[in-house]
């Protein structure tokens, strides 16, 4: 529960006089904030950065509320919040996928009055996709947080000693493993791991490969078209990594932050992930593979044909907050260069603005930011739609499905048209 105290002066010269001089300073009104964000966005590093703005900010405190893992359990949970127009909230970080549900719903405050005139010159700063992203139907629905894309997280040491490259292709790759998981001999060594179980991160396990190798959900006129060739691809690939023993058997339970901790712990090759990944295994006390990673671009089929998913976090501003001017310019705090220079070193968050990618501090802090840029910049996005829940779970329940046995190729493929024929038309 929020915790307001507004003191006239009359009131708290009244107060003043009953206290004692060192708790007569709570007569500074003040505000509390909530700032609601996943468990995977580094609350830890929001709270450094909300410590820092309380300090600027007199009569502001920051509260901050720690959502679940991963991004549709966060969402479950305020898809409830706001159908009842709560307003414990007052800043919610929401994924790069929801402004065009956000908006469509009323959940968040449009900025462009607290943006003013300055609006555009704002907006400009930002990465196009991201500027992109958080506009719609003309209405600024939140303002960008920190950037991201999945990158080849690999362990640089393991493919030194056993002379392999670092991939460019997925046969590359396959190849690579299974050389350097023979000769290793290590029963806890696991070839390469993507998200497999049924969460969001898993609708870009089908997407990525179906990009590179050309496809697309839909066509020139916006029309589903699973009936291709490329459509396919990931099913077969995934089989395939399966069938050489270079997935685990339980990919289908495995989580984004799953593959994070096995990674960490020394038991993983290959892995395909967002960029919060990197500082965790160079920071984290309970790392075994720091100094031993590299980062590159996904692989393709082949090696001028890669894509990756974009993702980042978003900041908007609830539609039922009792305090919008004051968590709006905490929002735009949290957005600006400064910020995302400390997000970057802390956490390794892609920035939102070009020219922090080339800060040296920020390099210093992460050497693979060198690369990241253009990665992010040509990164696709997930379909852009107020139906996205629906798109996602019907993409992600079926690729699970098929990663766990329970469902053929053609099977999946079949009922993921006919379920997003109902969404995406
Ligand atoms: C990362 C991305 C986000 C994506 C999620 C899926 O947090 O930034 O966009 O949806 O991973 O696991």
């Amino acid at each position: 529960m929020k915790k307001r105290t507004f003191l006239s002066l009359s009131a708290s010269l009244a107060l003043g006089l009953a206290m004692s001089v060192s708790t007569a300073s709570i007569s500074v009104a003040q505000t509390t904030l909530r700032i609601f964000t996943g468990g995977q966005q580094r609350p830890d590093v929001m709270r450094k950065i909300a410590d820092d703005y309380e300090k600027r900010t007199p009569g502001v405190k920051i509260e901050v509320e720690v959502g679940g893992a991963t991004s549709e359990q966060q969402q479950q949970y305020l898809n409830t919040v706001l159908a009842s127009k709560d307003s414990a909230l007052d800043v919610i970080l929401i994924d790069v996928i929801r402004p065009a549900q956000w908006a469509a719903a009323q959940w968040a405050e449009p900025l462009d009055a607290f943006l003013g005139a300055d609006k555009d010159k704002i907006m400009a700063r930002y990465l196009p996709a991201y500027r992109e992203a958080n506009i719609v139907g003309g209405k600024v629905i939140a303002l960008p947080y920190f950037a991201d894309a999945q990158f080849l997280y690999y362990r640089k040491d393991l493919l030194e000693k056993h002379g392999v490259q670092p991939p460019k292709t997925w046969a590359e790759l396959q190849a690579g493993a299974e050389k350097v998981m023979k000769a290793e001999g290590n029963p806890n060594l696991s070839g390469f791991q993507t998200a497999g179980a049924p969460i969001e991160g898993t609708v870009c396990t089908y997407l990525v490969p179906m990009w590179g190798a050309g496809g697309a959900l839909t066509n020139a006129q916006g029309q589903l078209a699973l009936n291709t060739a490329e459509a396919r691809r990931p099913f077969q690939l995934w089989a395939d990594m399966k069938a050489a023993n270079v997935t685990p058997p339980n990919l289908a339970e495995i989580p984004t932050d799953r593959i994070r901790q096995n990674f960490q712990a020394g038991n993983l090759l290959f892995a395909m992930n967002w960029g919060y990944v990197w500082q965790r295994t160079q920071n984290d006390a309970d790392s075994q593979i720091k100094d031993k990673v590299g980062v590159v671009p996904l692989p393709g089929f082949t090696a001028d044909k890669a894509a990756t998913c974009i993702g980042g976090w978003q900041l908007a501003i609830s539609a039922f907050s009792k305090n919008k001017k004051a968590a709006f310019d905490f929002a735009m705090y949290l957005s600006s260069p400064e910020v995302a220079k400390a997000q970057a070193i802390a956490a390794s968050h892609l920035p939102v603005f070009p020219e922090v990618y080339t800060d040296p501090d920020v390099l210093k802090a992460n050497p693979w930011f060198a690369q990241a840029l253009p990665v992010v910049q040509t990164a696709r996005s997930r379909p852009v739609s107020p139906a996205y829940p629906r798109v996602s779970e019907v993409i992600r329940t079926n690729m699970n499905a098929f990663l766990a046995g329970a469902k053929t190729a053609d099977a999946a493929l079949a009922d993921m048209t006919r379920d997003l024929s109902q969404v995406i038309r």
